[in-house]
């Protein structure tokens, strides 16, 4: 299980620190959330290509960075993402209206891609998606905030995407990842883990007043060896 944190709760003053941090402790991946004011039912407004570009420059380029991508129009400014330095773009199949035309041209420009679906949309959407993409991301909230309640419910999803995945992986070599995002804590770990999650984003349960990130991604990882 790989572990990805999102700095969505972060105190954005201390972002570089807490990044260093995450670097120090090991973490080999970040998610970051982008979210235009419009997109999300909460109409948040989080951090665009600016931003990124520092973190990549912070972390250099053995870290992987994805990007959320919670956006009207991404069709249009993809680009910009990729441009910034993340490795993989993730879009939001609600969101989009030529999703096969997206793909392309996100591959093409030497970028991964990965898309992601909302507790509502049924699993059955992504489907004719999945070899053609690196990663399918299951949201496990509502987008538009960290610390939401997980939503145990989206276990069908993964379980379906599992076993569709290893059956293609056995024919064509595809490694489509399963990630899933929202609500991801210490005591569920284990549980999306044995569903056959590969990577799991964590916003409030790594970033939180409890305790460091260190202290908190040591329970995190307790929790996956017990
Ligand atoms: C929600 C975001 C998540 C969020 C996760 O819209 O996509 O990445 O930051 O935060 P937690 O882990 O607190 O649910
Ligand atoms: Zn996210």
């Amino acid at each position: 299980m790989i572990i990805a944190p999102s700095i969505l709760t972060a105190d954005f003053c201390e972002i570089g620190k807490i990044i260093d941090e995450a670097v120090e402790a090991g973490i080999k991946w970040i998610h970051l959330d982008i979210m235009d004011g419009n997109w999300v039912i909460n109409k948040t407004i989080t951090f665009g290509p600016s931003m990124i570009k520092s973190i990549r420059k912070r972390v250099g380029d053995d870290i992987r960075i994805d990007c959320h991508l919670m956006i009207t129009n991404a069709e249009e400014t993809w680009k910009q993402f990729a441009d910034a330095g993340v490795d993989l773009i993730i879009v939001h199949i609600e969101a989009v209206q030529n999703m096969h035309l997206l793909i392309d041209n996100i591959k093409q420009s030497g970028k991964k891609c990965g898309i992601v679906f909302n507790p509502s949309t049924p699993v059955s959407d992504v489907l004719p998606y999945l070899e053609k993409i690196d990663l399918v991301l299951v949201m496990s909230v509502v987008p538009g905030k960290g610390g939401q309640s997980f939503m145990p419910e989206v276990e069908n999803k993964v379980r379906v995407l599992r076993k569709r995945i290893d059956a293609q992986n056995s024919t064509n070599g595809n490694k489509t990842q399963i990630m899933i995002d929202g609500g991801i804590k210490a005591n569920n770990i284990s549980l999306v883990n044995e569903w056959g999650v590969d990577v799991s984003v964590i916003g409030s349960g790594l970033i939180n007043s409890e305790g460091s990130l260190l202290e908190n991604l040591d329970k995190i990882n307790d929790a996956l060896a017990n």
